[in-house]
């Protein structure tokens, strides 16, 4: 199909033209009918004579006609083709819509979310939908070329794997070739990119996909996407937190990001609480909420350890001792702490080398210094309570990479979900995630969890209990 897209007919007045997209509205005269022909550049007027009134809203079409000026009178401002028409030669019906179930010309915030996610594909086509998702692309793309650009190198790691703790449950995939046997989905590519700096690469980053089995909330998702990355031979919190705020600053200016300050601010964790009672917080004035502004901010000085918290299940598996880690059992301790760390000492007061990126109210990154050496992460897991014989299961493989070579090195990882929600102003990282699940993880478009079939249970080698009657 050769066709132009709308907002090229403003070069193509008085010719005729091809164009193809949805009805997005309809006024039917009778005798004359009017259609704003939406695509993915913009809509505009078309107007058939004795044709197009059979059209239902939604249907996919193609027109070819000519491009002409309105006449004066019937100006649309709102509309970058609002001077222009199309008066329709002839056109072909590509894909006809029924009776929409749900409005696509609105915001969509009166539909309630089922609804919105089960036609999730109808939803996306609404105008802030369209905004949203672009405006992520925007934001990924820019990070992507200006970490390329600081000689950051990109490199993938393994979906199926074994656990990593970011305090959430594991989603788990039974093995056939190993029946009885689980991957655990990454919570984060936590260990692979402090096996990367074992590797030689210095710089890496990723765009990475995690998945963490936690209660959902407005700023949660079960499968989240990380701007991940580590850097060897930095000794400092300040050489990771100055590179991010440096590559985040330029990629959200570049697509048009406000940042309330050039230089972000920076709290201990002790200064936030005093001062704001949270570890994250909104620095915006009134004003500035209303101007979509991003407000960002650090966090340092976190305590390392913290109570195991009883009613969380993921904790108390964590805390065999009673004391788990508040961010990172990867990481290290602030220098002044290492050898209380070392001697399980003063557990309550060892603070770690660990940073928090804020924005508007929302954490959207966080990272450390990590521990690179044996003695430093198999201390960390001694104060957990683990034993000799659990550390060596659980982190066996980080120590032995630690015995061959790996240099001090440190990271962090950004929250894109929650960064696009803030920059296009959302209150929901649903609305800037294409096809997020429902708040009881159900995967709305497709039916998802689901049975699977006897026989590939008993390939994998799992029996189910009985299911409890709903
Ligand atoms: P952390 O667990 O802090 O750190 O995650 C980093 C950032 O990811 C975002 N995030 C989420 N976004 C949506 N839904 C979720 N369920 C969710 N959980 C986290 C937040 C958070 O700041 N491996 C470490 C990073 C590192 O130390 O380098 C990690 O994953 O914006």
């Amino acid at each position: 199909m050769s066709r132009i897209l709308i907002k090229q007919t403003l070069d193509n007045i008085d010719k005729e033209v091809t164009l193809a997209g949805h009805v997005a509205t309809k006024r039917d005269h009778g005798k004359v009918t009017f259609i704003d022909l939406r695509d993915e550049s913009g809509s505009l007027q078309i107007v058939g004579y004795k044709m197009l009134g059979e059209l239902k809203m939604e249907s996919v079409i193609s027109v070819t006609g000519m491009v002409k000026k309105r006449p004066t009178g019937q100006i649309n401002p709102h509309l970058i083709t609002g001077e222009l028409e199309l008066e329709v030669k002839s056109y072909t019906l590509l894909s006809a819509a029924k009776d929409l179930p749900i409005l696509v010309n609105d915001d969509g915030k009166q539909v309630s979310e089922e609804v919105r996610l089960q036609y999730r594909y109808l939803d996306l086509r609404r105008e802030r939908m369209q905004k949203n998702i672009r405006l992520r692309h925007r934001l990924i793309r820019a990070l992507r070329e200006n970490f390329y650009q600081e000689n950051f190198i990109e490199i993938e790691t393994p979906l199926l794997t074994q656990a990593t703790k970011e305090g959430a449950r594991d989603f788990i995939v039974p093995s056939r070739l190993q029946p009885g046997e689980f991957y655990a989905l990454p919570q984060s590519p936590q260990q692979y990119k402090q096996l990367l700096m074992a590797s030689g690469f210095e710089k890496y980053f990723q765009v990475a996909r995690c998945f963490r089995d936690e209660d959902l909330r407005a700023d949660r998702l079960l499968e989240l996407t990380q701007l991940d990355l580590e850097m060897a031979y930095v000794d400092k919190i300040e050489q990771v937190m100055d590179t991010v705020e440096n590559l985040l600053k330029k990629s959200l200016t570049q697509i048009g990001g406000k940042l309330q300050q050039q230089v972000f601010p920076r709290f201990t964790y002790q200064q936030a609480m005093n001062k704001f009672g949270a570890d994250r917080f909104d620095l915006r004035t009134t004003a500035e909420k209303k101007q979509g502004v991003l407000a960002f901010a650090w966090v340092t000085h976190f305590p390392f350890f913290k109570k195991v918290d009883k009613a969380d299940a993921a904790e108390v598996a964590d805390g065999k001792s009673g004391w788990t880690f508040t961010h990172n059992p990867f990481s290290a301790p602030l220098e002044e702490f290492r050898q209380d760390l070392l001697a399980g000492k003063n557990i309550a007061n060892i603070l770690t080398a660990q940073y928090d990126l804020v924005c508007n109210g929302y954490e959207v990154g966080g990272g450390s210094l990590r521990a690179h050496t044996r003695d430093t992460l198999t201390a960390t897991y001694k104060i957990m309570g683990y034993s000799e014989n659990e550390i060596e299961a659980s982190v066996g493989h980080m120590l032995q990479a630690f015995d061959l070579g790996t240099p001090p090195h440190g990271g962090l990882a950004l929250g894109i979900d929650r960064l696009a929600m803030v920059l296009t102003g959302e209150t929901s990282v649903k609305e800037v995630v294409a096809f997020p699940t429902t708040g009881s993880g159900k995967v709305a478009v497709m039916t998802a969890p689901n049975q699977v079939k006897p026989q590939l249970l008993q390939e994998l080698g799992i029996n189910i209990k009985e299911r409890e009657a709903k």
